[in-house]
Parts: C-alpha cells; structure tokens; sequence
C-alpha cells in the first residue's frame, strides 16, 4: 500500500508514460518521482514488449534503468531524444522550473534541452505562484567555490529576488559531490521576480557551472494526487 505521496507521484508517473512508444529515445529524470516512472518504463518494457532506449540523466537513475530492464544509452549516442520525463521541485503558471533539489540539474538541463517534448511529473505540493520558495541550486566547480559563492551573492543584490544568502551543500561532513565532480550552492531566494533574467545572469559568474532553473524549457506538467486524480497544466 503506498503512502499518499507516492500514491500522487505514482498516478503522474503512470500518465506520463503514456506518451512513451515504440522506438523512442526516452530522457529520463532524476528523483523520486522520476524513479516511478522508471518503473513504469521498465515493466511496458519487460511485459508489453515496449522497445525504447534510455538516457538517464544520473548515475542513480542509470542504475535504477538497467536494473528494470531499460536500455541504456548515453546522450551522445542518443543525439536527440523524442521525450524527456522528470520531476522539479517547483513550477509555476509559465511552467518555468526549479530543479536540482536531487542533485543532477546540470544532466537534467542538458537532456531536457535535447529533446522534442520535456514533460514533468509532480505531486500538487510542487506548484507555486512565484518560484523561489525552494532553495535555488546551482552548480560550481570546486576550485575556489567562496570566491565563487561570494560572486553570486554580490550579484545577487542588484536582482529581482529576496534574499541572497547561499549555503554550500554538505553530504555530512563533506561538500556534496555531484555527478560531474561539481559542488552545490543552495540560493534562498525567497522569491524570484524574473527566472529567465537570473538564469542568464547567474551562468556569466565565472565558477557557476549550470543553475537549477528551467525556463521554457518544460512543456507540459502533469500533476499526481494522492486520490488518483491526475490533472495537466500546459
Ligand atoms: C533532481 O536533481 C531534481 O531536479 C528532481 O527533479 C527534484 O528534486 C524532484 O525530486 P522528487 O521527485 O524526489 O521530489
């Protein structure tokens, strides 16, 4: 029996998968929501003979694909992908995003930008009417990441947002390493004004390597409730 959140992500991830078919080259997201519709993925694969290859956007999610029998690729083999399904962790009434609460925003944004159609699957906690709330991630190179962090929050000043303090995020003891060997800087924000602004902005700072925000870039977000209901917003 699932809990009522997962039930949620469960019932999006179910839709989702719909606009999967034969022969496509399928992004595939990271995080928990992203993790059912692997799942999803792997059983039309396993039992309804579903032939799609897979490009996953973590080693997490790597590993979860294969293990469901997924075929996996990487982007370069791929090219270009038909669809790309993931989570976010916030999304407002343009559908612009924050992802990266897991980690893999640098993957995510690359796969997602290669493909025809992103769609994203959340729960009905992820949608906002101003993005900011959640702590904005970005990804820097370790090498000289104060300096870096310090950069960003005088930048941070001259901009439509709230706050401007960021926290380096820890994996215990030590800085979180991501995927590329990069570090995270979490940005709370408060509220963010112009997405698309901040987003530019914050990619000329030398050191940030990608930021977790997703403008126009998602196409449709189809929206899971714990009663079974799923709802779409495009
Ligand atoms: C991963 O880096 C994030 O972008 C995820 O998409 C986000 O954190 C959503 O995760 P959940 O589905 O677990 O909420």
């Amino acid at each position: 029996e699932l809990s009522p959140i997962d039930k949620a992500k469960f019932v999006a991830a179910k839709r989702a998968v719909d606009f999967v078919e034969d022969g496509m080259r399928v992004g595939l997201g990271t995080g928990s929501t992203a993790a059912w519709m692997v799942r999803c993925l792997g059983e039309m694969v396993r039992e309804d003979g579903l032939k799609i290859k897979g490009v996953p956007t973590s080693t997490r999610t790597a590993d979860l694909a294969r293990e469901v029998g997924i075929e996996v690729i990487s982007l370069d083999e791929a090219k270009w992908l038909d669809v790309t399904i993931d989570g976010a962790d916030e999304f407002d009434g343009d559908l612009n995003l924050i992802k990266g609460g897991g980690g893999a925003l640098l993957q995510e944004k690359i796969v997602a930008t290669a493909s025809d159609q992103m769609i994203v699957i959340t729960d009905a906690s992820k949608e906002v009417e101003h993005l900011g709330a959640f702590p904005l991630p970005i990804e820097v190179i370790p090498f000289g990441w104060q300096t870096t962090k310090s950069l960003v929050e005088e930048m941070l000043i001259s901009m439509d947002v709230m706050g401007r303090d960021s926290t380096l995020r820890m994996n215990g003891d030590h800085p979180y390493v991501t995927d590329e060997g990069n570090h995270i800087l979490d940005l709370h924000l408060g509220r963010i004004g112009n997405a698309r602004q901040l987003s530019l902005v914050l990619n000329q700072v030398p050191g940030v390597v990608e930021n977790g925000l997703f403008v126009d870039i998602c196409d449709v977000v189809i929206l899971g409730f714990a009663d079974g209901k799923v709802e779409t917003r495009d």
